[in-house]
């Protein structure tokens, strides 16, 4: 079976004041459908430069991405909208839109496509407890409740894989476990793959596997 995503020796550095930092120094990571994958590593080690890569947002030195086998270059013409149907995307900031309410917010992956997606959308924040909440403005949710309404927006296009950066960095403990599970539960019940980056080993220990970025290569 084709990973739905692939890296094949991808190499990323930046320009600093102290000459060139090579981040990632030769990547391969491949994710079969379906799999749970939590990417571990130090501060400043390249996870979020990794996801950044696997999402098409950022070109690499060197190397490539693969989505379901085809190659992905992130200055091609349509590559969003092969990043809509493909990769949902979850931050450690929730990135919802004040002027929008809850459902608003999630469905608004469907307008920029131009697809209804509202009963997949009230399905999605039914799922992560959210129901009753649709009609709220997000100043009105908790931290731990506008993640959950971001892992629904993430979601509402059925993406292959959701690639999620330190999603419940800014949570404490508890609500760090319920958002994460409420997560996995959601993708996996769905059909879709989970790359998840945290720093918290213990937070992912039922993950099907853990791979740790160290010196620019994933151990
Ligand atoms: N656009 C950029 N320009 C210059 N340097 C960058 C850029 N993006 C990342 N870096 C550097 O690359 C290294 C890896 O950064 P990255 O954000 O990927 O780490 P991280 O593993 O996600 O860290 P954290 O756990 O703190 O989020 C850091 O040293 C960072 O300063
Ligand atoms: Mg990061």
């Amino acid at each position: 079976m084709l990973p739905v995503l692939e890296t094949r020796d991808l190499r990323k550095g930046f320009a600093s004041a102290r000459g060139r930092l090579e981040v990632l120094r030769g990547v391969d990571l491949a994710v079969a459908p379906g799999e749970v994958v939590a990417v571990l590593g130090p501060s400043g080690s390249g996870k979020s430069t990794l996801l950044h890569l696997c999402a098409g947002l950022e070109q690499g030195d060197g190397g490539s991405v693969h989505w379901d086998g085809a190659a992905v270059e992130p200055a091609a013409p349509g590559l969003a909208a092969r990043r809509a149907g493909h990769v949902g995307l979850v931050f450690q900031h929730h990135y919802l839109l004040a002027e929008l309410d809850v459902l608003e917010n999630v469905t608004l992956p469907g307008r920029i496509v131009g697809r209804s997606v509202e009963a997949e959308a009230r399905e999605l924040l039914a799922a992560m407890g959210l129901g009753s909440r649709e009609r709220d403005a997000f100043r009105a949710l908790s931290g731990g409740e506008r993640q959950r309404v971001a892992v629904a927006r993430a979601l509402v296009l059925g993406p292959r894989v959701v690639l999620a950066d330190e999603p419940t960095g800014s949570l404490d403990r508890a609500g760090a476990k319920a958002v994460y599970r409420l997560l996995r539960d959601t993708v996996r019940a769905r059909g879709s793959a989970l790359v998840i980056v945290t720093h918290d080993e213990s937070l992912v220990a039922d993950s099907d596997r853990r791979v740790r970025l160290e010196e620019g290569v994933l151990v």
